[in-house]
């Protein structure tokens, strides 16, 4: 997996050759529209009064593939919520050269608020990720054995061997670690499709052209691969880095809480007569939005939003996106 997605020449990530949206292998939130992007931004905004409206509030995507989402998010703070657009900087975790060039030439009217990293360094706001996890290379382990690929007679197939270790998704947890040792103040919200401990399958997925293929030696380094996040364990690792689990929750709730609350405070109105400055635009085309985001049968069950947070008080008022939640160790069975 690892070698199929990040290969520096070959892998379907590294190289360039990942196509997200109606054109490409699948879709994410983010190929859905800029209505994504906007209800995050709500999101980040409220984290940033909770802060207490700091200059320097930093937003860090990783993940951020073409840069769309953050064009999303840049444009909407600063049309709607111009104070915060002012108070914040984003910065993008991103180790490909390729994804680089293109993040910044869809990103260049925000350049002076955009900057480029290769690994996190700390930061006061919020980390946000979007299908991040699940491309997190793993190890196909189910009791006690390990599947591992090997290449005989020009093909390539799986071989099995008893292991002892059962830590399946290193990578997502050494990622989990990556951000507890940097965020100094604020919350981490990932979103990902995947399951708590109890209902967790370690299915590997395999997408290309919108079709979900039968193995992951079909379409080598121009498929794309995942496996479904074990939110528990996820969970897990962000306590024993000293990490508050703020709010734990599917897609659904997550984005009819932030829509509930638009309008409320300092958020301007979710349909304003002025456009320029409503946050839920009322198109048709955005009410359409609004409906594959949150439809259960759409994206609203299948994704889930994990939220960590440190030197914030999360206990006494939950981020909109959690006010519908279920109380959030409970639902990860921790
Ligand atoms: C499934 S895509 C999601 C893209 C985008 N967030 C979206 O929702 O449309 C996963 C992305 O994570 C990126 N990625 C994987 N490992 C990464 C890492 N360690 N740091 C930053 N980005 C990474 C990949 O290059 C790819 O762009």
């Amino acid at each position: 997996m690892e070698q199929v997605l990040y290969h520096p020449e070959h892998g379907y990530y590294s190289s360039g050759k990942c196509v997200i949206g109606r054109k490409g292998d699948y879709f994410t939130n983010v190929s859905v529209g800029p209505l994504f992007g906007r209800l995050m931004l709500a999101q980040f905004a409220e984290i940033w009064e909770e802060l207490g409206r700091i200059n320097d509030f930093v937003i860090v995507e990783q993940g951020a593939h073409d840069g769309q989402f953050a064009r999303d998010v840049l444009q909407c703070a600063q049309e709607c919520r111009p104070e915060f657009f002012e108070a914040a900087r984003y910065r993008i975790i991103e180790p490909f050269p390729v994804w680089r060039e293109c993040q910044s030439r869809r990103l260049e009217a925000f350049r002076h608020k955009v900057e480029w990293r290769n690994s996190l360094e700390p930061f006061v706001g919020v980390h946000f990720s979007n299908e991040l996890l699940d491309a997190m290379p793993v190890r196909l382990i189910s009791a006690g054995v390990e599947k591992l690929v090997d290449f005989q007679s020009d093909k390539f197939l799986f071989l099995e061997r008893p292991v002892s270790i059962s830590a399946f998704n290193q990578a997502a947890l050494d990622c989990v670690d990556n951000v507890a040792a940097n965020l100094r103040r604020g919350y981490m919200i990932t979103i990902d499709y995947g399951n708590s401990a109890a209902e967790f399958h370690g299915i590997v997925q395999v997408r290309a052209g919108h079709r979900h293929l039968d193995s992951p030696f079909e379409q080598i380094g121009y498929a794309d691969i995942t496996m479904q996040v074990d939110w528990t364990s996820i969970a897990r690792r962000a306590e024993a880095n000293g990490l508050r689990i703020a709010g734990f929750t599917d897609q659904h709730h997550f984005l009819t809480g932030i829509v509930s609350e638009l309008g409320k405070g300092g958020s301007p109105e979710p349909c304003t007569r002025d456009r320029s400055r409503a946050l839920l635009p009322d198109s048709q085309k955005s009410k359409r939005a609004l409906q594959t985001l949150l439809h259960p049968e759409m994206l609203g069950r299948a994704f889930q939003v994990l939220s960590l947070a440190r030197n914030v008080d999360c206990a006494a008022q939950p981020l909109s996106g959690f006010k519908f939640a279920r109380e959030p160790r409970a639902a990860l069975r921790l």
